[in-house]
């Protein structure tokens, strides 16, 4: 199987990757990353993907890498790596690149560091089933907007539901449900699909967006406000939504049935066509 990567202009096997110890990436979490999926070969919300990027790298003064070449790095790697009709996953890196050990940014432009990937990607999860997840203190910093790669808390998070048997972990900051560790979270109320507005404290989700569109479709009342924890436990369904969770219902909170215990009624219309919507890609 080959394992083609694309790192700093250059399409390498993956074991060919050298990258410096003095990598700012390395050292100080200083960069960001993208994670797009593709369906049959077709990119999901390709597009909202690279204006992601472009926001990150901007926030963080990171220049020479031009965001609009991820779609034709993309497809090289999924031809190199024979996954053209397949279901994968790209993921992308930034960093600001190699400079001696200083906190401040390089005095003088660095070459930033992009390692592109792609790898066959099949979901572990049944949206028709539904996950479980647990809450956990949000202990992220306050720029949650940028998809850094400083991701330590949402490890600890994550690793906290992986031991209790759950799928993702509800960050909690300040008595409101922001969001999981690797995707955007949903609360139905009394008929109405409710999630944090986009700010600082959470991730501006791709396929968050696509779920408030779906909502707009189906005629379903929405609204972007804060879901307080009390909300959240009397609410009639809880869903994820992420680039690999796609939309799936959360059965299950902290160890008590979520409304029924089965996937909502309005989670299933969003989920129903969430496919049509990947199906007319
Ligand atoms: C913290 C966080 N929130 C939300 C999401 C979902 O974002 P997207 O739908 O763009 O994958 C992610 C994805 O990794 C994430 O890390």
């Amino acid at each position: 199987m080959p394992d083609t990567v694309y790192f700093n202009g250059a399409y390498l096997e993956r074991e060919q990757v050298r990258i410096s110890p003095d990598d700012r990436g390395f050292l100080f979490a200083d960069g960001i990353y993208e994670v797009v999926r593709f369906y049959g070969g077709r990119p999901f919300e390709l597009g909202a993907h690279v204006r992601r990027m472009r926001d990150g790298l901007a926030a963080l003064r990171i220049e020479g890498v031009d965001p609009d070449s991820i779609p034709g790095i993309g497809a090289e790697l999924l031809a190199r790596n024979d996954l053209e009709s397949s279901d994968a996953i790209l993921y992308l890196q930034v960093t600001r690149g190699a400079a001696p050990r200083v906190h401040h940014f390089p005095d003088s432009q660095v070459e930033p560091t992009l390692f592109v990937t792609v790898r066959a990607f099949t979901p572990s999860v049944d949206p028709s089933e539904g996950v479980g997840v647990i809450t956990a203190p949000d202990h992220r910093w306050t720029r949650c907007d940028i998809k850094s790669v400083s991701l330590l808390p949402n490890c600890m998070a994550a690793q906290d539901a992986h031991e209790r048997g759950a799928y993702e972990a509800v960050l909690v900051r300040d008595g409101v449900a922001l969001e999981g560790t690797r995707s955007s979270f949903f609360a139905v109320i009394d008929g109405e699909v409710r999630t944090a507005p986009n700010s600082n404290y959470i991730l501006p989700g791709v396929t968050r967006a696509v779920a408030l569109e779906l909502c707009e479709d189906a005629e379903i009342p929405f609204a972007e406000r804060p879901v307080l924890v009390d909300e959240m436990l009397r609410a009639d369904e809880l869903f994820l939504a992420g680039t690999t969770t796609e939309i799936m219902p959360i059965v299950e909170l902290d160890g008590s049935p979520v409304g029924s215990g089965k996937p909502g009624a309005i989670t299933s219309v969003l989920a129903d066509r969430f496919r049509t919507r990947i199906e007319s890609l």
